[in-house]
């Protein structure tokens, strides 16, 4: 088994390499003077079983491309297979068509991945589920909930907690955060009157008093999660503290966070954020490292995957 990694996320491939004791792959990714990519992988790897780190994050299209490449070069040097480890699976927002004469920009980038000669994709959170079946390759779709109960239970002392999904669309996700807590649910009613603008229509349960964590899988621009965080304030609510797995943070994002009544964000190193956050006190960042490593693990010795969830 290697490990090849692309050049959105360095430091999360060096932290899996670490846990796996494994050196990453010999390669150069670089740039011809229009910005075409070019692959070179430096070294033998016929036969073997060959995981490629890249995610889709911002700039989104450039690290797609390279993903591609690097499953096109893989393939070329003849790995026997090819597991396209995507942490951060960019362009899922478009699930199915949301407005007449749209594209499903998840299902033209699954197609995409599995041409180039993917033979696995493992990813976190996936935006929605139902995208495993846009593959017709085997899909591990990896949770960081165990991660986040892990540092709720640490950290947020007090008994009056209640999880909170920002939009109907998180329920599911919620659910099995607050079962693993073990405390109740409310939802926010969120409406989105233009793309980019969300608005908190209703909240739904009773969170007076009450240490209120929120679970999503995105936060891009943070409104979704500022105005929930305030609304949840405005209902009585004694504290918000939020778990959101892929920090996109686009634009003014982090500033928002800093300025909003959120108490601590913590997110994952699924989008190499380490430059934009630093200023940002609110803001933390758990390793997803581990997770990934031990389900490269598990894939390479054929074990179960799902058995890290149990
Ligand atoms: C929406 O369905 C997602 O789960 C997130 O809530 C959304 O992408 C967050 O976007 P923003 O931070 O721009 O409001």
């Amino acid at each position: 088994m290697k490990l090849l990694t692309g050049n959105s996320n360095k430091n999360l491939s060096l932290k899996i390499s670490k846990f796996l004791k494994t050196k990453l792959v010999h390669s150069s990714i670089r740039k011809f003077s229009d910005g075409e990519i070019y692959i070179e992988v430096k070294e033998n790897i016929r036969g073997n079983s060959i995981f490629i780190v890249q995610s889709v994050s911002s700039p989104a299209n450039d690290n797609l491309m390279e993903l591609l490449l690097c499953i096109d070069a893989l393939k070329r040097s003849s790995a026997k297979n090819i597991t396209a480890v995507i942490p951060y699976f960019g362009y899922a927002r478009q699930d199915r068509k949301v407005a007449p004469r749209t594209s499903i920009s998840a299902k033209l980038v699954s197609n995409l991945i599995t041409k180039a000669g993917a033979d696995r994709v493992v990813t976190v959170d996936l935006h929605a589920g139902q995208i495993q079946g846009f593959f017709d390759i085997p899909v591990d779709n990896l949770f960081a909930t165990p991660i986040f109960s892990r540092h709720i239970k640490k950290n947020i002392k007090g008994k009056n907690l209640i999880c909170v999904s920002p939009d109907v669309g998180g329920v599911e996700r919620t659910r099995a955060l607050a079962r693993k807590l073990d405390v109740g649910i409310g939802i926010i009613d969120k409406r989105r009157p233009a793309p980019g603008k969300s608005q908190v229509m209703n909240v739904i349960g009773n969170v007076k008093n009450k240490t209120c964590i929120i679970i999503d899988d995105i936060i891009d621009s943070g409104g979704t999660i500022v105005n929930a965080a305030q609304a949840l304030i405005n209902r009585g609510a004694k504290d918000v503290h939020v778990y959101i797995t892929h920090g996109v943070l686009s634009g003014e994002a982090v500033e928002k966070i800093r300025k909003s009544k959120i108490k601590n964000l913590v997110i994952t190193d699924t989008i190499d954020n380490s430059d934009k956050i630093k200023k940002a006190k609110n803001i933390e960042v758990l390793s997803i490292s581990i997770l990934l490593g031990e389900a490269i693990k598990r894939i390479s010795n054929s074990t179960s995957v799902s058995d890290l969830f149990k």
